[in-house]
This record gives C-alpha cells, sequence and structure tokens, in this order.
C-alpha cells in the first residue's frame, strides 16, 4: 500500500469511529495514521500497522506521545460580513438584549448595511483572517452562509467570497444561501415581495454556488409559513436544507426543520421532548451552538438532556457572527460545549468532528480517522483530548494537517495555508 503520510508516536488517537477503537471516540493509545492521496489508508495501534510502501518524500510526523483528534468541522458559521458591532456586544454586557438592538434597526440589519458597502476585495480579504484563525485553532472543514447581503449581487457576491476561498484555502468551505437571513429593512412593508424577489432571482443566481439552504425562523427574523416557503425553493433548485431554529423563542423551528427532514436543525435553545423525538425521526442532526448561547447572556443553553434522551445526533459549530458570537475557534466551543452546555467532553469532540461531519453533509468523509476519510486532524499540545475542555484559552493546536499535509504548526500558518495568506 503506497503513502505519502504516516503519522506514529500518538499517545492517544481520538479516531471518532467507535469501530476503530474503545467508548465512542474510538480511542487507540500509541497510534498511528497513514495516507496516501489525501486519504486515510489506515488508523489504529502503531504496533498493528500493516506493510506500507512510504513515498520516499511522504510527510512524517511523530506526535511524540501527544493525543491527535481529527480536524474539526465548523457545523456553523457566518464568515462573509464587514464591520463589528463591539458596541453593540458592549451594550450587551450592559443588559441590553439582541433582540432589543435588532429591533432598533442595529443588529443584523447593520451588518447587511456594512456588508453591501463593502468592496469585494475587503469583504474577501476580511472573511479569508477569519477562515485562518479557524485553520489554525484546528478547523479543516466549515460550513459557512451568506445571509449579510441581502439583494441578488449581495448574496450572490458572499457566495462567490466563499467559492474564492474553498479554491485558494487548504480548508473545505461548505457554503450555505442565507438570503432567508432576515427580510431586509427596504423590504419591511413588503415581506411578501421580498420572499418573492428570493424564490424568483435570488435563488436562481445563488443555488449554482451553494450546497444547503437555510432560514433564520425566529422572533423578529422569518416566521414558520415564511421559512418553509424558502427551504422549499431551495430544495427545488437541489439544495440541502438546514434551519435556524428556536434561538430566541419557542417559534415552531425545531417541528418545521423535523417536518421538512432538514439535515440540520440548529441552536435549539427551546426544545421540547416533542420536537426532540421529531428530529431523531426525521434524523435531523442537532447543532448547538454554545459560544452564542452563552454570549447571548440569558442563562440558557440547549437542552442537552431532552435531545439526548430522544437520541438526536449532536454537532458543533462556532456560529462565528459579529453579532452573537464573534469566535473562530472549536477548541473554546468544545470548552463552552462542556461548562455551559452541559455535554461530556466525549460527546462535544464527537459533535465537533464526526456529528458536524453529518450536518454538513460530510458523513464518513471528514471529522474521523478512518480509512477512505480525509486525513485531516490536528495534534495536540497535549496529552489527552480532555486538555480541549480544561485548557482554556490558548491555542492547543500543535499542528493541523489537512489532507495529509501540514497547513499549521505550533499556531502558525504553514504550506498552502501560508501560501494563501490575505
Ligand atoms: O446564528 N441567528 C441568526 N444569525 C446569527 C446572528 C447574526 C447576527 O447577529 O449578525 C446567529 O446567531
Ligand atoms: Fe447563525
Amino acid at each position: 500500500m503506497r503513502v505519502d503520510f504516516l503519522l506514529t508516536g500518538a499517545g492517544q488517537l481520538v479516531t471518532c469511529d467507535p469501530a476503530l477503537g474503545d467508548g465512542p471516540l474510538g480511542l487507540v493509545e500509541r497510534g498511528a495514521v497513514a495516507a496516501g492521496g489525501g486519504s486515510v489508508v489506515y488508523a489504529g495501534p502503531e504496533a498493528a500497522l500493516p506493510d506500507l510502501d512510504v513515498a520516499e518524500d511522504a510527510t512524517r510526523l511523530d506526535a511524540g506521545g501527544r493525543a491527535v483528534l481529527p480536524g474539526f468541522v465548523d457545523a456553523h458559521t457566518h464568515l462573509v460580513f464587514a464591520g463589528d458591532r463591539a458596541d453593540e456586544f458592549a451594550a450587551r454586557l450592559r443588559g441590553v438584549g439582541y433582540e432589543e438592538a435588532l429591533a432598533a434597526g442595529g443588529g443584523i440589519n447593520r451588518t447587511v448595511r456594512e456588508t453591501r458597502a463593502a468592496g469585494d476585495a475587503e469583504l474577501a480579504a476580511a472573511a479569508a483572517r477569519r477562515l485562518v484563525e479557524a485553520a489554525r485553532h484546528g478547523t479543516t472543514t466549515l460550513e459557512a452562509k451568506s445571509g449579510y447581503g441581502l439583494t441578488v449581487e449581495d448574496e450572490r457576491r458572499c457566495l462567490q467570497v466563499l467559492a474564492s476561498l474553498a479554491a485558494r484555502f487548504p480548508v473545505d468551505v461548505v457554503p450555505t444561501f442565507l438570503g432567508a437571513h432576515l427580510v431586509p429593512a427596504e423590504f419591511a412593508d413588503d415581506r411578501q415581495g421580498y420572499l418573492d424577489l428570493l424564490e424568483d432571482r435570488m435563488l436562481p443566481a445563488c443555488a449554482p454556488l451553494a450546497r444547503f439552504v437555510d432560514a433564520f425562523c425566529d422572533r423578529g427574523a422569518l416566521t414558520v409559513g415564511e421559512s418553509r416557503r424558502v427551504l422549499e425553493a431551495g430544495r427545488r433548485h437541489g439544495l440541502g436544507l438546514k434551519l435556524h431554529a428556536n434561538e430566541l423563542g419557542s417559534t415552531g423551528g425545531a417541528a418545521l426543520a423535523a417536518e421538512l427532514g432538514c439535515v440540520s436543525a440548529d441552536h435549539l435553545l427551546f426544545c421540547d421532548e416533542q420536537e426532540a423525538k421529531a428530529l431523531a425521526a426525521a434524523g435531523t442532526v442537532a447543532v448547538l451552538l454554545p459560544g452564542t448561547s452563552f454570549l447571548l447572556r440569558t442563562g440558557r443553553a440547549a437542552p442537552v438532556q431532552v435531545l439526548r434522551d430522544a437520541g438526536v445526533t449532536l454537532a458543533l459549530g462556532t456560529d462565528c457572527n459579529p453579532g452573537t458570537c464573534y469566535c473562530e475557534s472549536m477548541q473554546l466551543v468544545v470548552a463552552l460545549a462542556c461548562v455551559h452546555g452541559g455535554l461530556t467532553p466525549e460527546e462535544a469532540v464527537l459533535a465537533a468532528t464526526d456529528g458536524a461531519a453529518r450536518a454538513v453533509g460530510r458523513a464518513g468523509q471528514a471529522g474521523r480517522l478512518a480509512p477512505g476519510a480525509a486525513c485531516d486532524l490536528v495534534v495536540l499540545a497535549g496529552r489527552s483530548y480532555l486538555d480541549l475542555a480544561y485548557h482554556l484559552g490558548v491555542n492547543l493546536a500543535a499542528q493541523v494537517v489537512k489532507a495529509g499535509a501540514v497547513v499549521a504548526a505550533d499556531g502558525v500558518p504553514a504550506g498552502a495555508l501560508a501560501g494563501a495568506r490575505p
């Protein structure tokens, strides 16, 4: 078997494939990973490595007894936007609610204004900087939404930025069309008119650049009926379905996501037993965004026990956006999932890898170290995946590998990531 990548010396290899090791994380002691052409051909005990034909110029890594886990999959980001809302965040620290800022013309509306006003190069450079941050922290696959353009041209422009990032950077970018992030201010008195525009002109222009369609189905954003219309229209254009559901209230989004068979329902700060059972029956993945629930400062997190009891697959994402959670680090999200979100470290790591891959249509291809999956991995600075929840505020990614090539070392972009720097 010819390989061009060989990692040995993993004190703890986290495969995220229970068939390959112990427990839900498929843990292997003293593990090794071999890959060819960017895909894993072997992941398991170093002592059981098969006979390999290792290319002379192969990448050889010695993990030196540290933990190795699959590259993170960030299942939910809003990477493309201009401007920032630090002042709005500061107001939130003083007790001004997220919905108050939105209703007063701030919030998403404000980022829409700033995104529309930004030039292409500025928009692309800002998104690229965030992508590099994510990759430096171990993210190797990332879902990213449009949604701050809300005109035909600006939504398409945001998706074009994502396509250019995908072409330039060694990170898999899964693009989602979120023209239904909000009904923009100029259509405040003609919501129907905006949905007509979205369906008749935006979707035909944007669907070729997207893999999923999403809608913000919540208080102050879109209703269940409006969201249904958008997702069904997206489905007719061949897109997979996602839904921002029940973030701000119990608004029927979770039930809609299950009814439509969405690939994922995201946020779910409000979710009762019946809704959780419906999501499980529909095979809809719950994308939890603990950075957001933490920073909304309402004291509420997604009801993980309800989701767990119903058997819903859990995923994690940063939700990286200028309003509710400006964060690119899946490491911090894993920590918050444990200390604020109520997940066990094992659940959190699985949700940040295999679960998130399922939420972005990459089940089995990303988020696990198993034969046939992409050779995307992180060598941690620590000896255990537990460090992700335990050792906060530092970048624990000692090495990040994408498709069998090192793209960051000690937090510094390397290889294709360094070459593509914004
Ligand atoms: O996922 N909920 C909708 N979208 C983002 C917030 C966007 C913003 O405030 O700019 C979210 O939390
Ligand atoms: Fe979001």
